[in-house]
């Protein structure tokens, strides 16, 4: 039997990637959030992985707050890039695989044609810049995974602190609103939590050749589409206002075209299909 051991575990992803593993008998399943296992404490990091003795590590915690990452940055790099360092270190050392996630804004957003997996990163905000940073961290162990996605989406996250989906947030407004302001731009995929997470085994379990790769759904969108799509699939009757980005100021810089283009891979299936398994339609 392997042991696979999940950082972030209670995160919207991670609760996934525990029970896509949890349902294959070859692996041992270990899965750490906060309260277990504080991936910024180095030592506890090297000493706790050390005594596990993982095949894999598939690290699902991040700072994830956009715009907060603009005025905390350190932590936004404590998070975000030295404890990924550690962690590539770490499982280097100890001959483990090493999963790691990005995003979609590591790009400046300028391609209207998307991004592919191999395309050079130019980070606008302090969180891309730290993502972009956790990426060649990552890449100091060398048999590992960059996967990159944009806009998850699934059941909530286990852990109280952590980042609702802009699913959630639309069919939370919903409830209170008749009609509802979206940025009519930024153009890109949604990404499933369950999708994900399946693709991630599947990446493991065909020994896929370690690198980067990008695992959104398929398809693309702006995020008033994507709310379009959610009210249209949920079949509820809200009135959506586009709204120009430039008229929904936000501290962080977004990009305009982040569309992540799958060459390595075949596509997951679209996000419509996806989104309609995740409302029960
Ligand atoms: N969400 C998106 O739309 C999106 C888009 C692009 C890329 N990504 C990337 O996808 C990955 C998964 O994101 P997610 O949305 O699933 O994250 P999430 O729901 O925010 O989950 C992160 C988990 O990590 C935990 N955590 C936070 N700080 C930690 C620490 N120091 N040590 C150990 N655990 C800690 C969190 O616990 P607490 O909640 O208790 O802090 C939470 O359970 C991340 O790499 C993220 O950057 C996400």
């Amino acid at each position: 039997m392997k042991k696979v051991i999940i950082t972030g575990a209670k995160g919207m992803l991670g609760q996934e990637i525990v029970r896509v593993f949890s349902s294959d008998p070859l692996w041992q399943v270990v899965g750490w959030d906060f309260e277990n296992l504080d991936i910024t404490d180095a030592k506890s990091v090297e000493h706790k992985l050390t005594a596990a003795e993982p095949q894999l590590v598939i690290n699902c915690a991040a700072y994830n707050n956009v715009d907060g990452a603009e005025h905390d940055l350190e932590k936004a790099r404590l998070l975000n890039v030295h404890a990924v360092e550690n962690l590539a270190r770490t499982t280097h050392v100890l001959g483990a695989t090493f999963v790691h996630y990005s995003t979609d804004y590591v790009f400046d957003g300028t391609n209207v044609s998307g991004y592919q997996e191999d395309d050079k990163p130019n980070p606008q905000s302090v969180y891309a810049k730290t993502k972009a940073e956790g990426e060649g961290a990552t890449r100091q162990n060398p048999n590992h995974y960059v996967i990159r996605l944009s806009r998850l989406f699934g059941t909530p996250a286990a852990s109280a602190a952590a980042k609702k989906s802009f699913v959630d947030v639309m069919l939370t407004l919903a409830e209170k609103q008749s009609s509802i302001d979206v940025i009519d731009g930024e153009f890109s995929s949604p990404t499933y939590a369950p999708d994900l997470a399946r693709a991630t085994y599947d990446m493991v379990r065909l020994q896929s050749p370690f690198g980067t790769y990008h695992r959104t759904n398929d398809g693309a969108c702006t995020w008033c589409a994507f709310a379009k799509g959610i009210f249209r699939v949920a079949g509820k009757q809200i009135s959506i206002q586009p709204v120009s980005p430039e008229k929904f100021p936000r501290p962080a810089a977004r990009p305009s075209f982040s569309q992540l283009l799958t060459t390595k891979l075949p596509p997951l299936r679209t996000w419509q299909e996806a989104l309609a398994e995740y409302l029960g339609t």
